[in-house]
């Protein structure tokens, strides 16, 4: 039953989990949230209870935030916010906070010079972000960085915004068209999506990368894997401790379809008895062996490798799949499965990390809308999809009957799932 006082019920749990939360941070002499410069840009890691608690004060306080808004504000402003969109993107495409020192509180006028931009424009665009904390302006036409606006100058996340704004949200504006054009097949084949009918183009969105003249691009949705390893849910630690690697002994891992390879670093850097191959198309391979650590070269070893064609590493322990089979309709999924099975030797496994998608209200609201919203995100380029737990079985069923799902777990504080697959030979 509908509560008869809702803003003072959710007042109080936001009350009630902030106290929790307030309070542990302070008896661990940990800082407290900011939007200053300098203020930590995650969480710390929390014991169950705490983690929960904050959990509840994110649902709360959004549902409190849009009940004080009312139902026609918060739909107009829903839809009013491509505007930040807009402005950050042109805050990023121009390096502004490049120009702004850290340190410094610089003038609109010092700040276009520097980046080489019109200062009318600028002082426009900037006062739009200030009013969400990218940025600040301490004294009046006198600006200087917020914690947020402080990730802008990392070049990871200024390719995470880059990718976001100049590739996946100008695709996402076809999502229409392309459905116009082609229905259902918008999720069945791969070159039927609204990057396909924004580029005008029938290749695949790694083809396309794949072409001459597409390296800023490649290198955008590398550093948009990378940011995304480092989003708390996605994080690595999550996979790097939520699965018992160590059980493993000494083994080898493929990583099919790897990246630049930072969940296969992070693991060999805490199991050093693993031997981990990284695989990935060439341009990309290229990219990733550049930025292993030399300390783990010794074992992580990098490969050219088309998941499409038949898997060249035989009798691996374990092919991990992470964030690889959401991209590819299951005609396709089932064939990079059989591809890997043809090469497995009785015991060994098959790791899909990948997000599970359960009913509504399995999960607190944040953490399922993060899931929705990468699949919305991945939909705009690819044929994909977050599969429920029976659509996984299918899969597995559908690719080889010597396949077994032993485990699906998902990781405390993981939106994603790992499904550990036997081959029995
Ligand atoms: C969504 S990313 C996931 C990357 C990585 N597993 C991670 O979790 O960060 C998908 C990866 O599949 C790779 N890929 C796409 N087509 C491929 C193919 N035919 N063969 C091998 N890798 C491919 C892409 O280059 C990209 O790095």
């Amino acid at each position: 039953m509908a509560s008869s006082k809702p803003l003072e019920d959710l007042a109080q749990k936001v009350a009630n989990s902030t106290k929790i939360v307030s309070e542990h941070l302070s008896s661990h002499n940990l800082p407290q949230p900011s939007f200053d410069v300098g203020a930590p840009l995650q969480w710390p890691k929390l014991p169950a209870d705490v983690f929960e608690a904050r959990n509840e004060l994110r649902d709360a306080s959004k549902k409190l935030h849009d009940l004080a808004n009312g139902p026609r504000n918060v739909l107009t402003w829903l839809c009013w916010s491509w505007a930040h969109t807009a402005s950050l993107q042109w805050i990023n495409h121009f390096k502004i906070a490049d120009a702004i020192p850290l340190d410094r509180v610089l003038s609109y006028a010092e700040i276009a010079k520097t980046a080489s931009v019109d200062e009318g424009f600028l002082r426009r665009l900037l006062r739009l972000a200030i009013t969400i904390d990218i940025f600040c302006e301490p004294r009046p036409s006198m600006v200087a960085h917020t914690a947020q606006s402080s990730l802008l100058r990392d070049p990871v996340y200024a390719d995470m915004v880059g990718w976001n704004l100049e590739q996946g949200w100008r695709w996402s504006t076809y999502t229409v068209e392309a459905y116009e054009k082609w229905g259902a097949d918008m999720i069945t084949q791969g070159n039927r999506t609204p990057f396909n009918a924004a580029e005008k183009t029938d290749k695949g969105l790694f083809e396309f990368y794949s072409q001459p003249g597409k390296e800023k691009e490649t290198v955008q949705f590398g550093n948009l894997m990378k940011a995304y390893g480092d989003t708390e849910g996605f994080g690595l630690e999550l996979y790097v401790y939520g699965y018992d690697w160590g059980a493993l002994g000494e083994a080898t891992v493929v990583d099919v379809g790897a990246g630049h390879g930072q969940i296969s670093c992070a693991i060999a850097r805490e199991f050093p008895q693993l031997k981990l191959i990284v695989q990935d198309l060439p341009k990309v391979i290229a990219q990733a062996e550049s930025m292993c650590p030399q300390d783990l070269k010794d074992r992580v070893t990098f490969q050219a490798h088309d998941f499409f064609e038949p898997q060249s590493v035989h009798g691996a322990d374990v092919y991990m799949f992470k964030a690889v089979l959401h991209d590819w309709s299951d005609d396709l999924a089932i064939k990079l499965l059989q591809n890997v099975t043809a090469a497995m030797k009785p015991g060994s496994r098959i790791l899909i990390v990948d997000g599970v998608a359960y009913d509504p209200g399995t999960f607190k609201q944040h953490e399922e809308r993060a899931l929705k919203t990468v699949e919305m995100i991945v939909m705009s380029c690819l044929a994909s999809s977050e599969r429920e737990v029976d659509q996984f079985k299918q899969l597995i069923h559908d690719s080889d009957s010597r396949l077994r799902i032993k485990n699906i777990v998902k990781p405390q504080g993981a939106f994603n799932s790992i499904i550990e697959i036997v081959f029995e030979g």
